[in-house]
């Protein structure tokens, strides 16, 4: 019912001319899957990655965006750019942002908000730190973090909404939460959804991110509530990520 969605966030790699390669490597590699793949380069790789993925069933993504149109931000990128460089998706909250970029619930919200207006498909994401999870506060930290992020949300527009869960203490450090465990934290985003927007909480699709790679990807993705992977490292090199997304 869920259409897996298997992206890629390339962080702060590949210059441009690396993307191209990258992207060329990795397009006879997916074509034939019926996973939805995004790969999202750093920003100013955009518009080479949009040259390189021209006829390809790979989709684009941004990895932040800002939610002013335009104006004296200086160093920021708005929606109308990411679209005019063919741009779906782009990742929003990513919790290196929330760590090193000040990036908090509001601005997650008001980014969401904006994307959504201009017809981008936000991938949203939230998870506990290594902290929380000892102090075992992993699901309202998540339950908080969703609904914080969806505030004032049509609910037409749920279905555009991709959420990652990704528990920070995972992310590059080559520990995954077990399947178990990651579809257990799902359920309690995806009920989260529910509780603000009903039935419409069946149709989003939730992510799990965290080390997960081409040896972890077939068990998580059996599970019943993990619809996708925002996968980091294993990303980077076209084999990798080839085998995550034909998991
Ligand atoms: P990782 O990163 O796969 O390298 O753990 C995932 C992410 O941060 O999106």
């Amino acid at each position: 019912m869920r259409k897996p969605i298997i992206a890629g966030n390339w962080k702060m790699n590949m210059t441009p001319s690396e993307t191209v390669k990258l992207i060329r490597e990795l397009k006879p590699l997916v074509e034939g899957t019926n996973t939805e793949v995004v790969v999202c380069p750093m920003a100013v790789s955009l518009f080479a990655a949009k040259e390189a993925l021209a006829g390809s069933n790979i989709r684009l993504g941004a990895q932040n965006v800002y939610f002013e149109d335009a104006g004296a931000y200086t160093g920021e990128w708005n929606c109308d750019s990411l679209l005019e460089l063919g741009v779906e998706y782009v990742i929003i909250g990513h919790s290196e942002r929330r760590q090193y970029f000040n990036e908090s619930d509001e601005t997650v919200n008001k980014k969401v908000h904006k994307a959504l207006q201009k017809g981008l498909k936000p991938i949203v994401c939230v998870g506990e730190q290594l902290e929380q999870k000892q102090k075992g506060v992993t699901a309202e930290v998540v339950r908080m973090q969703t609904k914080l992020a969806l505030e004032g949300v049509r609910a037409s527009d749920i279905e555009s909404i991709v959420i990652a869960y990704e528990p920070v203490w995972a992310i590059g450090t080559g520990m995954t939460a077990t399947s178990a465990e990651a579809n257990m934290t799902i359920r309690e985003i995806r009920q989260a959804v529910r509780e603000r927007y009903a039935d419409a909480a069946d149709v989003v699709r939730i992510q799990y991110g965290g080390s997960m790679n081409a040896k972890n990807a077939a068990e998580l993705m059996a599970m019943s509530d993990i619809d996708g992977g925002l996968i980091g490292g294993a990303s980077l090199k076209a084999e990798d990520f080839s085998k995550v997304v034909n998991y």
